[in-house]
């Protein structure tokens, strides 16, 4: 047995600050809607939530991409709100609306959810689907486990809905901030639980989702976004020091550089506002980026998408660079765009 092996999946070689033969490539939300293939497994499934606790389902949405596409990592099909689910918030996601949970927006409704130790045998069937998809998976492709950071959802924990503002959760922080701070520290140890469970049943890498990051001044910023994501990196570290980890701190801006450092992940995902000329000279010297095509150019295609994907490619293509959208795929994206795309990243040359 031998620790230290030097990772042979290009995706993890990236992460581990190597160059590699090729840029790795997979977009968030590379399974969903814009799939006919999902959609019809949907519609078998019944609810969002029932697909995301069905393993041979949830598996089978996992593999569609890969399959159709070659992309070099598999992301484990499910939700960050499955964690509030688990705690005991009920959550439902309504046709057309969303995610809708009943709010919490102080400390009696905090005392109303379960224990951290209740998440593994709530979300069983979630590690049922990273175990199946790691003997599933074709060997070269890496599979990604993943959590919501605990700013973002907590956003959705205390708004009870997704919202422009994340206003009800700021009005908790800033009129009570210990108060929130007991939600966060509840959402950072149960987000260290979810993300075990899910290297122990087989995930190789994880990525840390903060999608409302870029919503917090400074102070929170640091408080609520870069500690919570330290204390998460420094315990799973300790817990599995061979896994490593992406942060998605979306709208950071010049804050990025602060979080990718300090919080000690091995890769930072950039969202589409990030330049990736500012990136390689700020980002890229202390590891492994990832990003950062607009999403919304991936829909329209043609010459426009492949010239900025190809300023993409090579402001960052001498790695270590992942290469993904600066946010998720819409419903609306032809998959044959997301095929060429995908080509075009796998015949570029540095
Ligand atoms: O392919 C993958 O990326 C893996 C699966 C995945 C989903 N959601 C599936 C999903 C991942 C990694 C997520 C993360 C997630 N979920 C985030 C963070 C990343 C981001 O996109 O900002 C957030 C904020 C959520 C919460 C969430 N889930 C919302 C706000 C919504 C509704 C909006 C929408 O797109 O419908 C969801 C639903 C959801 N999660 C769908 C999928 C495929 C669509 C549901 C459906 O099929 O009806």
């Amino acid at each position: 047995m031998s620790g230290t092996k030097a990772p042979e999946k290009k995706l993890l070689k990236a992460l581990a600050g190597e160059r590699t033969d090729g840029i790795p490539v997979w977009f968030m939300r590379q399974a969903g809607r814009y799939l006919p293939e999902y959609r019809k497994v949907r519609a078998e499934a019944g609810s969002f939530l029932d697909l995301c606790y069905s393993p041979a389902l949830a598996e089978e949405v996992t593999l569609q991409p890969i399959r159709r596409f070659g992309f070099d990592a598999a992301i484990l099909f499910s939700d960050i709100l499955v964690v509030p689910d688990a705690l005991g918030q009920k959550v439902a996601f309504k046709e057309g609306e969303g995610p809708v949970l009943e709010a919490i927006t102080n400390e009696a409704g905090l005392a109303a959810l379960g224990p951290v130790s209740g998440i593994r045998q709530k979300l069983a069937p979630v590690y049922e689907t990273v175990s199946r998809l790691s003997a599933s998976l074709p060997r070269e492709v890496t599979l990604i486990g993943f959590a919501g950071a605990p700013w973002t959802v907590a956003t959705y924990m205390v708004g009870g809905r997704g919202s422009a503002d994340q206003g009800a959760a700021k009005a908790w922080a800033y009129r009570d901030p210990a108060g929130f701070q007991k939600l966060i520290d509840l959402l950072v140890e149960a987000t260290i639980e979810h993300l075990s469970a899910q290297v122990e049943a087989g995930a190789e890498a994880l990525q840390i989702f903060d999608t409302w990051a870029g919503s917090l001044p400074p102070l929170s910023f640091e408080r609520f976004a870069l500690k919570p994501a330290q204390a998460i990196r420094r315990e799973m570290k300790a817990r599995f020091p061979h896994v490593p980890m992406l942060g998605f701190p979306r709208g950071a801006g010049g804050s990025a550089a602060r979080y990718f450092c300090e919080t000690g992940m091995d890769g930072l995902s950039l969202d589409t506002g990030v330049s990736p000329l500012w990136a390689r000279d700020e980002l890229q010297v202390h590891g492994c980026v990832q990003g950062n095509l607009d999403p919304l150019l991936l829909v329209a295609g043609g010459d426009e998408m492949r010239a900025q994907a190809t300023h993409i490619l090579e402001t960052l293509g001498a790695g270590p660079f992942i290469f993904n959208l600066g946010h998720g795929i819409v419903p609306q994206t032809p998959p044959d765009h997301v095929g060429e795309l995908v080509s075009l990243v796998k015949d570029w040359r540095a």
